[in-house]
């Protein structure tokens, strides 16, 4: 567990890069589910990441869509259901027999299984001009919780979002998504007060992890799910890299 509290801390000279499981052991189980997540850290996972949303009643729920067509047995909009109805769904039938009656977590219960076992990557998918009041209800949630503070990292591609919760609480940790090579936000994260970047690895030129670096930030790519892709990576000296795959991540590392 020890290094797991330097997660977001650019650490020079460091060992290893942690494992992160992307919408936990999402290629095993189904995402964004305790049942993935519990799965991530079995596989070797250090820490995972996972997409949140608001309910119609302003709960903050875990599923990457914005709908529930894909990966639950409901359909429509989260926003347009209350908590109520979400905790009823089923959301692991879709993805093997297995995994039927598995439940839409909510952040706080997302926050407890995982940060008692790793690190939280938690992904805002957007801000208040959809969700009323997201940043403070995610403030609000993890005032009293130092522990929760300490292991988790909230990112997003809106930098706005990220101040947003900054401001409300400086001791959140925040990370900025790219889809653009990253070096190229160097500025907005200095201006948006964010810590750390989460590039897609696509779009990493061979000297973007070192720039990035230089100035300060750690940088987790994302998302790797072959060994040719992930060695690559790896050659640049990442602080995390993730994957759908987090056991294919643990057996290049360990070297199994
Ligand atoms: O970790 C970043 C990555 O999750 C962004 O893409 O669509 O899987 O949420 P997506
Ligand atoms: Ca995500």
């Amino acid at each position: 567990m020890g290094s797991q509290g330097k997660f977001i801390e650019y650490i020079p000279g460091r060992k290893k890069p942690m494992i992160v499981a992307h919408r936990g052991a999402s290629g095993n189980a189904p995402e964004n589910t305790i049942a993935s997540f519990a799965l991530a850290f079995r596989l070797g996972a250090e820490a995972v990441e996972f997409d949140i949303h608001q309910s119609a009643d302003r709960r903050l729920i875990v599923m990457h869509d914005e709908a529930l067509d894909r990966t639950t047995n409901g359909q429509g909009l989260v926003i347009e259901k209350s908590y109520g109805e979400l905790k009823e769904l089923d959301a692991g039938s879709w993805s093997s027999p297995e995994f039927s009656g598995e439940r839409v977590p909510l952040l706080e219960e997302a926050l407890d299984f995982i940060t008692h076992r790793g690190f939280a990557l938690v992904e805002i998918k957007h801000g208040s001009d959809i969700y009323p009041d997201i940043e403070r209800n995610i403030a609000d949630l993890l005032s009293s919780r130092p522990k929760w503070k300490r292991r988790s990292v909230f990112i997003a591609f809106d930098p706005g979002i990220l101040l947003n919760l900054k401001e409300l609480d400086d001791e959140l940790n925040t990370g900025l998504l790219t889809a653009d090579p990253p070096e190229e936000y160097i500025d907005v994260a200095q201006e948006f007060r964010i810590q750390s970047f989460f590039p897609k690895w696509e779009k990493l030129k061979p000297d973007s992890v070192s720039t990035l670096h230089r100035n300060g930030y750690s940088v987790h790519p994302w998302v790797l799910d072959t060994e040719d892709d992930a060695r690559k990576v790896l050659s640049m000296k990442p602080d995390s890299v993730s994957s759908n795959h987090p056991e294919m991540l643990f057996s290049l590392l360990s070297g199994k």
